[in-house]
């Protein structure tokens, strides 16, 4: 890859930007100056030294956020705040070109993966792949076993075929885990509503292998993920 690329993408400047950081003499490849932009280097291996900071190249980069309540799961909204500005406002260095994996409510919180691997988030979101989602639900009031049994084994949506089957973990009182692996809009909202009863709060704790630890990442916080770390196969 071109050196001038490889500095955009690195997100140390714009072309123009790295250009003149390139003339200055400020740019190291493997410990070398390098002033001409169109040097080739291999992104894999090449460590850039910037100002005494060292970069490498990744062209995947994958993050978790809790998602709060109150934006909209997209990259840019013209008139609302968006999970991705909660997100770039922390992490402004992030690479561009990130996007939340698959959709949260408004109003729903909990974990959201964001990535550039378009790959990745087609298969977590593929249905075919069946990848589980759980969620902690806050309810209007009890479930009875017939509820919890016609919420396993699937209910009626109003999308023509019922529910495909779902795993409910419930011990009383007025809140349970869900866990599906389809992914229709206000699919759990819909779901507790075909048995009379109405979602006040609804968390994502689990998405495939990702498990939301909140001690560690409380509400509005985001980690980095090492891609070895989860895959979607
Ligand atoms: N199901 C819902 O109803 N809302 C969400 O945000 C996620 C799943």
């Amino acid at each position: 890859m071109r050196l001038d690329k490889l500095l955009v993408e690195l997100n140390i400047g714009t072309r123009s930007e790295v250009k003149a950081l390139l003339k200055k003499g400020l740019i190291f490849v493997d410990g070398e100056k390098i002033v001409k932009p169109e040097t080739k280097v291999d992104e894999n291996t090449a460590v850039i030294t910037y100002q005494g900071r060292k970069y490498t190249y990744q062209k995947f980069h994958y993050y978790v956020i809790n998602k709060p309540k109150g934006v909209i799961t997209a990259t840019e909204d013209a008139h609302e705040r968006t999970v991705m500005d909660v997100f770039y406002s922390q992490c402004p260095d992030a690479p561009k070109g990130l996007a939340p994996v698959g959709r949260l409510d408004k109003d729903t919180t909990g974990l959201l993966l964001i990535t550039n691997d378009g790959q990745l988030a087609h298969d977590m979101l593929s249905p075919k792949k069946h990848v589980d989602k759980t969620y902690y639900v806050e309810l209007d009031g009890e479930l009875s076993s017939e509820d919890v049994s016609a919420l396993e084994s699937g209910v009626h949506i109003g999308e023509g075929d019922l529910t495909e089957p779902a795993t409910v973990k419930y011990e009383g009182g007025k809140s349970c885990y869900i866990t599906i692996h389809e992914g229709k809009f206000h699919q759990v909202k819909r779901m507790f509503f075909a048995v009379g009863r109405q979602v006040l709060e609804l968390k994502r704790t689990a998405f495939g292998p990702l498990t939301l630890d909140e001690e560690k990442l409380p509400e509005g916080h985001f980690t980095t993920l090492n891609p070895e770390s989860f895959s979607c196969k």
